[in-house]
């Protein structure tokens, strides 16, 4: 949003600034995280001045084996790149190379009230569900919140399940300028549509995740063609044979269809008038015949980058070079404001 009012002493830009992040916390992504987030994040490079990080910070609130954490941070990276994100155009970094974010962090857990932290949901969920509670879990919604705000950014494209944590960013940005004075920018989220929501194929009304769904219900980028292809053909569909888009009563067909106008841009409509008189057999091929294809060259890049892991090494190291500069300059700007005396 290039018409919002910046806040004074914030260096002119000429493009507005997205900004993302996700966290390590997996192998491999799965087809619905590449269609309802990743996708979105390449085509606002066209028109915003992009950061995108890995969060292997965030990935710290739950325990992970030091050795894992290390190889999917480089893994979620190349994803990031394999599916479209051009590391020349855009800022792609790693979270913990840049100590701005811990220390903005800092600044917002002073900000954020006790009762208030305690009433975000996702923190509340997971622990009714068991999670054994760390305080980097309390406070992951203000390291998150120092994330966005410490690059200055204008657009936050996340999933729903993130839209809370966005408000508390914007709360924290208004409360911050309203106690210093103007100094950090408001962002606005950029709630996912989810036109590309995808579901799991063994149960079409949940929705696909990396952490709920069982492994045949789930497309994972990193699956060999054979897989895929004996995925989709197991999929749960219904005990009719119309191939049409409806997803209340036919849900298992329905998500097919969006995966396969999701992959091939062909709108549903058209592709429901070209499966007249043909059965679940054929649109199984199709779907399953387009996801190969698009897996395919992504693959490929995930090979050459995670068997050049030197050269990846070095994408990360000059986005954070770039990152660094809007970061550090950030930081400098709040200290001053709340009165942080500088070293001599
Ligand atoms: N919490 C986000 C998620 O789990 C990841 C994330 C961390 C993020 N910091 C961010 C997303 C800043 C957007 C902006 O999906």
């Amino acid at each position: 949003m290039t018409t919002m009012s910046q806040p004074t002493g914030i260096p002119a830009r000429t493009r507005p600034r997205s900004l993302s992040g996700m966290q390590p916390t997996s192998d491999s992504l799965h087809i619905g995280n590449y269609l309802g987030a990743l996708v979105n994040w390449v085509d606002l490079q066209e028109s915003y001045d992009a950061f995108y990080f890995v969060a292997d910070l965030h990935a710290l609130t739950v325990p992970t084996d030091p050795e894992v954490l290390r190889r999917r941070t480089r893994v979620t990276a190349a994803q990031f790149i394999a599916g479209g994100v051009d590391p020349q155009r855009s800022a792609v970094f790693c979270q913990s190379h840049l100590p701005q974010h811990a220390e903005l962090a800092w600044v917002m857990n002073c900000l954020t009230a006790f009762g208030e932290a305690g009433r975000m949901t996702q923190f509340k969920d997971k622990t009714a569900k068991g999670q054994q509670a760390n305080v980097g879990l309390f406070t992951y919604p203000m390291l998150m919140a120092a994330d966005i705000l410490i690059y200055d950014a204008d657009k936050v494209p996340v999933g729903e399940d993130q839209r809370q944590h966005l408000e508390i960013t914007r709360d924290l940005a208004m409360r911050f300028n309203q106690r210093y004075g103007q100094t950090l920018v408001v962002p606005e989220p950029h709630i996912l549509k989810e036109t590309a929501k995808v579901m799991e194929l063994t149960d079409p009304t949940s929705k696909m995740s990396g952490t709920n769904s069982p492994e045949a219900g789930l497309v994972l980028l990193s699956d060999d063609p054979k897989r895929i292809v004996k995925k989709i053909k197991s999929a749960v569909t219904d005990a009719e044979r119309e191939i049409r888009y409806d997803p209340e009563r036919k849900p298992g067909v329905a998500n097919l269809l969006v995966m396969e106008s999701a992959l091939t841009g062909v709108p549903i409509p058209t592709l429901e008038a070209g499966y007249a008189g043909k059965g679940y057999g054929d649109l199984k091929s199709q779907v399953a015949e387009v996801t190969v294809a698009a897996v395919r060259p992504f693959q490929e890049r995930m090979k050459e980058l995670l068997d050049d892991p030197a050269e990846l090494d070095r994408i990360l190291a000059s986005g954070a070079q770039r990152a660094g500069a809007v970061s550090a300059a950030t930081m400098d700007r709040v200290k001053e404001r709340i009165g942080l005396l500088r070293p001599a």
